[in-house]
């Protein structure tokens, strides 16, 4: 055998090693940490209260004057570039109509009696406050209908607002079911009405603790889950972490975010996006250049929040306009891309202005606009990287629903990685991140699709 032939096999059979090493170091999964219960509250750890308080929302005069006085003498907007509809930001003339509404005809005497309109309650967990609200169905005395509770859990810029319209889809018996559900929606910590940590650490793993803690608390060991944005993070963590707890999880945000689905989505899904993506998946998925610039041209605030959330936070706590150009900017392309291109931002399609100013009334008032913001650096904390909790598929019974224009729609292949008991999937061709907001009965049914194949 001639030498360039030896040197052609040994080099082979090295690199197909490394390969293998590599892959095999790759595709690890790391122990399933257990985590100790960190006193988030002030000071050193104190004795809990285990109470259970109603909660209503009864904002005070002196909050409302102030804000008054601060929409009545915010500066003139500078004008939107010639022929710009949401191009460079939040256009101002869209800003300039939703802060008149603000102003002029949003009435918080009514919509705080529309916000009270379900039990709220509120328990100290781990040394916080946390809000939630609790709705339990009303069923005659002789049904045989099964009620299953269930966590629903939002994400930012959201809030419990975005489930009022889901609430009574979720909590009606449906015809043909023989199930409906106990809703507990809850505030993250440091989110609206739930206390903020003021100890450093408190990340989306942290959360989910906390809210098993939550439930517990209620009295459930055993109960479903749902959850988009964060909340879609925070139910696959639960599902981690707490499988004995979670009979079934539900998500409008799955994702795949391991070493292996990133391997798999450069190497093979730069080249061959077919064998990642089924043709109905091909125009939502991540690899494809167009939605490469998309994600790069959506996720700048994360970059911002990620690492000095209290220098922008500064900004938008003390001026009720910035904040609600902040916020509502996401409602416009994050509900769906090609709303860019318009006057309007598409808003008026899909919300109307009093849902969109209670989500926003609901981080002004509470001040908790700084706070909500650091849950992106906590994702960046020592703890969460040595965790590597994304390198570890889940096993509960987890359901997936994917809206088309939602920021990121990742591939069954893909989803199949990270949930290894999927039973139900779906994709749909309206709908973009706020889905409970924008399609609650396209939602609620896909929910009951899933808890339907799992009990
Ligand atoms: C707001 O609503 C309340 C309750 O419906 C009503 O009494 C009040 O007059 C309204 N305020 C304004 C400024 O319209």
């Amino acid at each position: 055998m001639g030498f360039i032939v030896k040197a052609g096999i040994i080099g082979l059979l090295l690199s197909l090693g490394a390969s293998y090493y590599i892959y095999s170091k790759i595709s690890e999964i790391p122990e399933t940490p257990v985590l100790d219960e960190v006193w988030w509250g002030k000071g050193s750890p104190g004795k809990e209260d285990t109470a259970i308080k109603p909660f209503k929302i009864d904002i005070s005069k002196d909050i409302l004057d102030d804000l008054k006085h601060r929409l009545n003498n915010a500066l003139p907007f500078q004008p939107p570039l010639e022929g710009a509809k949401q191009h460079y930001g939040m256009n101002s003339n869209l800003l300039s109509n939703i802060v008149d509404y603000w102003k002029n005809t949003y009435n918080w005497t009514e919509r705080q009696k529309f916000l009270n309109q379900y039990p709220q309650y509120t328990t100290s967990i781990q040394g916080l406050n946390i809000h939630y609200i609790h709705v339990k169905p009303t069923i005659p005395k002789s049904s045989n209908v099964k009620v299953l509770p269930l966590l629903i859990i939002h994400g930012w810029p959201g809030s419990v607002r975005e489930f009022y319209e889901i609430i009574p889809l979720l909590t009606t018996p449906q015809k043909g079911r023989n199930f409906v559900f106990e809703v507990i929606a809850p505030s993250l910590p440091g989110y609206g009405f739930s206390e903020a940590t003021n100890k450093p650490g408190l990340s989306a793993t942290r959360m989910a603790q906390i809210f098993k803690n939550l439930m517990k608390r209620i009295g459930y060991e055993k109960y479903y889950i749902q959850g988009g944005d964060w909340g879609a993070l925070i139910v696959s963590l639960m599902s981690l972490l707490y499988p004995e707890n979670v009979l079934g999880a539900h998500s409008n945000m799955c994702v795949c975010d391991s070493n292996i689905c990133h391997l798999k989505n450069f190497l093979v899904g730069t080249m061959y996006p077919s064998l990642v993506a089924t043709e109905e998946e091909m125009p939502h998925y991540a690899p494809v250049p167009s939605k490469m610039a998309y994600l790069i041209l959506e996720s700048g605030y994360m970059h911002i929040q990620s690492t000095k959330p209290d220098t922008v936070g500064t900004a938008l706590r003390d001026s009720p306009v910035g904040l609600a150009a902040y916020i509502i900017e996401k409602f416009t392309t994050w509900t769906n891309p090609a709303w860019k291109d318009l006057e309007d931002g598409g808003l008026t399609k899909r919300y109307t202005m009093d849902q969109l100013l209670d989500n926003v009334m609901i981080y002004w008032v509470t001040r908790s606009i700084t706070t909500s913001q650091r849950l992106y650096s906590e994702m960046f904390n020592k703890e969460v990287f040595s965790q590597k909790l994304q390198e570890i598929p889940v096993t509960v019974p987890t359901g997936c629903a994917r809206f088309s224009h939602d920021i990121t729609v990742h591939p069954e292949s893909l989803l199949r990685h990270k949930y290894h008991n999927l039973v139900h999937l779906s994709l749909y061709e309206d709908g973009g991140h706020f889905a409970a907001l924008e399609l609650p009965k396209v939602l609620a049914e896909d929910i009951y699709e899933t808890v339907e194949k799992i009990i």
